[in-house]
């Protein structure tokens, strides 16, 4: 896999951020490539510029399916020669074209240790719902939400006193480490997908990294 990475944002832009640090600090060995919007106003936008990165903005609205807006975000990604995609904070369905562009080359960073809470508004769902941990995952975009193959999750505490806004605060930390961890997992290559299972081989399974032990 080529370590050129394309980011889809929509709005701050901290997973972003991360990414952008990992590769600046050599913990990632990739290129981000382009940082593609759907919004004009992301604050993600100025974070890329800042670090030097290609920004595009591609608005959801003014075509006439959701496949024609993915049809020209996967040319712009083919255009720069992009490898891995990386959804970070993208607040868009991915349809049909990118998926069949990239097979098994998306990911995506979600505030829970999914199957749980998939959706919006995840850090909610877990306070709602009562659970004492929740956490990260990291994982292979596929057409149903929130659903592929997952590459790494860490475990979150849910702490009594914890707000929405103080778990999500914690988890995003973790966030924050595991994202950049998982592309680099991906990128290093020795992992093959069974079933929706994500299995690496022995030799990189046994890497420094140790990317599937679940912290707490
Ligand atoms: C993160 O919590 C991520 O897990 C979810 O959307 C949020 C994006 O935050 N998919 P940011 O834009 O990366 O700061």
């Amino acid at each position: 896999m080529n370590r050129r990475l394309g980011v889809l944002i929509s709005g701050r832009g901290s997973n972003l951020q991360a990414l952008i640090e990992a590769t600046r600090d050599r913990r990632l060995d990739a290129t981000i490539a382009v940082v593609i919007s759907n919004r004009e106003d992301a604050q993600g936008l100025a974070r890329a510029r800042a670090a030097g990165v290609e920004t595009l903005t591609i608005s959801h609205r003014g075509w006439s399916s959701r496949d024609d807006h993915d049809r020209v975000i996967v040319r712009e990604l083919r255009a720069r020669d992009v490898g891995l995609v990386c959804l970070a904070g993208y607040m868009r369905l991915v349809g049909p074209p990118l998926l069949e562009a990239f097979p098994n080359a998306i990911l995506n960073v979600h505030p829970s240790l999914l199957p749980a809470f998939p959706g919006v508004d995840a850090p909610r769902q877990a306070i709602e719902h009562g659970v004492r941990v929740s956490g990260v995952t990291v994982h292979f975009v596929t057409s149903e939400l929130d659903n592929g193959p997952i590459v790494l999750q860490r475990a979150v505490p849910v702490l009594d006193d914890d707000t929405v806004e103080t778990l999500a605060a914690r988890i995003l930390v973790e966030e924050h480490k595991a994202y950049p961890e998982a592309v680099a997992v991906v990128l290093g290559g020795g992992w093959r997908i069974e079933d929706r299972r994500f299995v690496r081989s022995a030799t990189s399974a046994s890497s420094s990294l140790s990317p599937l032990r679940a912290d707490s």
